[in-house]
């Protein structure tokens, strides 16, 4: 059963800004997040409070409540939204190197010894191109994770990697489309074929109805572009009714050097939070823990510029706990991302595409100041 309203217009008023306010959820999140209490019980939603209360700035716990872990940075497809895609992001900011089980491990005995409850084991990459990920996954579930989560293109979901998905104590799964029909699918999704993707997701989910099972909780997502906003609506009644939540996500770009207007959509509500009262939450919930080992305090692309330290050096208990993590997440509590030269960038090109529209976006802000 999905939680989305069933007709289009009433959707509006399910729309949420959630998480790191940078997705919209036409099920509410917290649907998703009731059905997940109702199969994994109290710690589950302990966990949820703590989040909700790290999102509104009134909680900074000693250890972050979800790690992100990036094995790699290898992919089957090039979309050119992403780093992978986009020869001028992919030179600057993505490398060969791949995570060792044993640094894999470490990083998940910390998370357990602090009762860190939520993990990624993707980051700009493919993760079914991992051998290992099934075994990534139950390690992190037999370490005391309850809430392990991963987006895929779902190129490679054959029918036996959907079973061993389906078996491995994974308890959300997001695949990523960007489109409602061939045409737009491969050309936003390169190297992509529509119908064998299609097919994974249709036989992945046949496969978890036939075993009755009530996780992972599926979603599919669309990073909304001016290249594919024509199909929002049609993507949306493809899958309201096949799964449990539908994200329509928000362009972020690759790299912050290069113009990417032409990627942004002509109608975007989120581009409004950001020209007028952007805090990012990510840097209260989060570390990212790059292929080399670096731990970052967001999700962007270009995080490793924010590179708090290396996780082969350091515990990430004692870099979630610099002077540095504190102050960044002072600077967003209070509204003052533009401080940090990193935030001010990434606000700018998200809103405006280019940092060469920066000039505009510090007239509004200070406007507003004073
Ligand atoms: C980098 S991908 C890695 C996982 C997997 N390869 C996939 O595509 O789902 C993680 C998520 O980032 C999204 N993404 C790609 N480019 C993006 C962009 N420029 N802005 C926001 N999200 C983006 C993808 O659609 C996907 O949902
Ligand atoms: S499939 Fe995912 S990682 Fe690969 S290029 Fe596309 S968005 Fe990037
Ligand atoms: S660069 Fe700053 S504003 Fe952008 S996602 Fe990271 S922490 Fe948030």
């Amino acid at each position: 059963m999905t939680n989305i309203e069933k007709s289009c217009s009433p959707m509006v008023n399910k729309q949420t800004y959630t998480t790191d306010g940078k997705v919209r959820w036409l099920a509410t999140e917290e649907d998703v997040n009731d059905k997940l209490i109702s199969i994994l019980g109290k710690k589950f939603e302990d966990y949820r409070k703590q989040w909700n209360a790290a999102n509104r700035f009134e909680l900074e716990t000693d250890f972050p409540l979800f790690l992100q872990i990036e094995t790699n940075q290898i992919c089957n497809l090039r979309c050119p939204s992403c780093p992978i895609g986009t020869p001028e992001a992919f030179t600057k900011y993505i490398s060969t190197e791949k995570m060792s089980w044993d640094l894999f491990e470490k990083i998940i005995l910390e998370g357990e010894k602090h009762g860190c409850p939520s993990v990624e084991p993707q980051g700009t990459n493919e993760p079914l191109l991992d051998q290992n990920l099934e075994k990534q996954i139950k390690f992190a579930s037999d370490h005391g994770f309850i809430d392990i989560m991963l987006n895929t293109n779902a190129t490679l979901l054959s029918e036996s990697r959907a079973r061993s998905m389906l078996k491995s104590g994974i308890t959300r799964i997001r695949f990523s489309l960007d489109a409602a029909t061939k045409e737009t699918y491969e050309k936003v999704r390169v190297g992509g074929k529509f119908e064998v993707t299609m097919k994974n997701i249709e036989r992945f989910l046949q496969i978890k109805k036939e075993e009755n099972l009530d996780l992972p909780v599926v979603g599919v997502n669309f990073v909304k572009t001016k290249f594919n906003e024509h199909e929002e609506e049609k993507f949306i009644e493809t899958w309201a009714d096949k799964v449990d939540f539908v994200v329509i996500q928000e362009f972020q770009p690759p790299e912050l050097d290069n113009d990417y207007s032409a990627f942004l959509p002509s109608k975007s509500e989120y581009r409004n939070v950001l020209l007028n009262d952007f805090h990012c939450q990510q840097p209260w919930q989060r570390v990212l823990i790059r292929n080399t080992g670096e731990v970052c305090p967001c999700c962007a692309f270009f995080s490793s510029e924010l590179s708090l330290g290396n996780v082969k050096d350091s515990s990430i208990y004692d870099l979630w706990n610099s002077q540095e993590m504190h102050h960044l997440r002072k600077l967003h509590k209070d509204g003052n991302y533009a401080e940090n030269p990193w935030c001010k960038k990434c606000v700018n090109v998200m809103s405006c595409g280019s940092n060469q529209a920066a000039e505009l976006l510090q007239i509004k802000n200070s406007n507003k100041k004073s």
